[in-house]
């Protein structure tokens, strides 16, 4: 695979995982295509934005460069500039009309024939391929990233329709890939030495619906808790009504899964879920919660939380709080609404102010963190075990890793570089409200999981 003189790619990859996921496979078609990776502009005949478009600050961050490309194309007319991803599957023509130095507009089932996109490019001026239509049979290469972590898509697409929601619209409806050909892909990840892999679908707890064979993301875990030498397996994200006790009891059984789920609950009013189409309500979330810490003692939730939903009062902000505090979230990602093209919720007034949104966007962010300083607290004197990633970046003398719960962990450093790459017990002994501290400990961890410590007033 040697690349050809002039062939050189830069690209940049916004959004979710999905999308970094995408990025590394398209990454290995222009390899085979000839091209290398290059880090900057100028010295790439070829430049991809990878966009997403899950709120409208995403999309501005690309139109922005996109605008900082036009003088560097009147001067270079050879260059090839391509937007690719969920802005481009949402936008298409419309892109190129807004930004007509625009060459090639790729959507997210159509990246996997870049070479050939870019081929056309030879005879027409402008290529648009937006049809979604994907061979989930196909084999991805992926050029990954170094380091411990693979991503690895086992479906792709999304069967709700939440109305806030733009990725059922860019990413399609929801298919699953072939067991078989990620077990493969996993075993080929683990031999190039990523210990731990990320099954990444939008919905993933979904996983095997659309295969129609009894196909489940719990008989995948299962199977793939066989591999050796992979240390950890995670997934994400799930949604709560596809969390079965099926699920659920393999996540506690596999010692390779981590205890963690990913499951937003978006907001803790039942009358503003209604209006998301969530297709549950505050009770239902909460039932969720009490049967994942059954079943699964210990398991992480985290969840993503958007406030300023149109219609949202003080009231329904308050019950996402006091929601926030019932579950005690191992994390939380809070965002400020952004209405869609398109989705349900776009002809609905999105009339909570901007400054309102803002507040409550701090007071949510605040709480998780003044939660997770506490829980931190209680867990000094545990012992975790932690896959060390690699040094930490800000200071040398210390190793950075991930718990189950994927909390960030930083122990000190002296003799203690073969830990890098593997699950360690760490001893903690000291925290902030995003980060623990700890020391390598000569004994078995005394928490698997560290949800749910004392947890869950049910008091509603
Ligand atoms: N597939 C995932 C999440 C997709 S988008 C899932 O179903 O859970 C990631 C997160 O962005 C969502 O969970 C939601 O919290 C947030 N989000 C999606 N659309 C949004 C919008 N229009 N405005 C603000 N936040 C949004
Ligand atoms: Fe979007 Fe809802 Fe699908 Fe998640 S489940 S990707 S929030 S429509
Ligand atoms: Fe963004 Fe698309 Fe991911 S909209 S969050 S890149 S699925």
């Amino acid at each position: 695979m040697s690349t050809e003189q002039g062939k050189t790619v830069y690209i940049e990859t916004f959004g979710c995982q999905m999308n970094a996921s995408d990025t590394e496979v398209v990454l290995a078609r222009l390899a085979d295509d000839g091209y290398s990776q290059v880090d900057s502009v100028d010295a790439a005949s070829l430049v991809l934005y990878n966009t997403c478009s899950v709120r409208d600050g995403a999309e501005a961050k690309v139109r922005g460069r996109l605008d900082s490309l036009k003088p560097i194309k009147r001067e270079r007319k050879d260059l090839r500039i391509g937007v690719m991803g969920c802005m481009a599957q949402r936008a298409k023509e419309e892109l190129i009309q807004a930004h007509p130095h625009v060459d090639l507009v790729v959507g997210t089932d159509q990246f996997v024939h870049m070479p050939a996109l870019l081929k056309r490019l030879e005879q027409e001026q402008q290529v648009v391929a937006t049809d979604f239509g994907f061979f989930e049979s196909e084999n991805w290469s992926a050029r990954r990233r170094e380091g411990v972590n693979a991503w690895i898509p086992v479906m792709r697409g999304c069967n709700y329709n939440c109305t806030y929601c733009i990725v059922p619209k860019t990413r399609g409806r929801e298919k699953s890939r072939d067991p078989n050909l990620i077990e493969s892909e996993v075993r080929d990840a683990v031999a190039n030495g990523h210990v731990q892999v990320t099954l990444l679908g939008q919905t993933v707890d979904a996983y095997g619906k659309t295969l129609g064979d009894g196909t489940s993301l719990a008989k995948l875990l299962y199977r793939l808790n066989e591999i050796d030498g992979l240390e950890r397996l995670r997934f994400v994200t799930s949604h709560p009504k596809d969390i079965t006790d099926e699920l659920l009891i393999a996540i506690r059984d596999c010692d390779r899964v981590a205890k963690h789920l990913h499951v937003p609950a978006q907001c803790g009013s039942s009358r503003v879920l209604r209006l998301m189409g969530r297709r549950y309500t505050r009770e239902g979330y909460l039932d969720f919660v009490e049967r994942a810490r059954r079943l699964c003692p210990g398991v992480e939730i985290l969840t993503d939380i958007i406030v300023g939903f149109p219609t949202e009062t003080d009231e329904d902000f308050a019950e996402t709080m006091s929601l926030m505090r019932d579950v005690q979230f191992d994390g939380s990602y809070v965002f400020m609404y952004s209405p869609r093209p398109g989705t349900g919720a776009w002809n609905l007034p999105d009339d909570v102010p901007e400054d309102i949104k803002r507040v409550r966007c701090n007071e949510a962010l605040g709480l998780q963190l003044s939660q997770q300083e506490e829980r931190y607290g209680r867990l000094h004197g545990q012992v975790l075990s932690v896959l060390i990633e690699g040094v930490s970046k800000s200071n040398d003398q210390r190793l950075q890793g991930r718990s189950q719960g994927n909390l960030n962990v930083v122990m000190d450093r002296a003799g203690h570089d073969d830990c890098i790459g593997r699950c360690v017990p760490v001893r903690i002994n000291g925290s902030t409200n995003l980060t623990l501290y700890g020391e390598h400990a000569d004994q078995e961890p005394t928490l698997v999981g560290t949800g749910g410590l004392d947890f869950l007033r049910l008091d509603i």
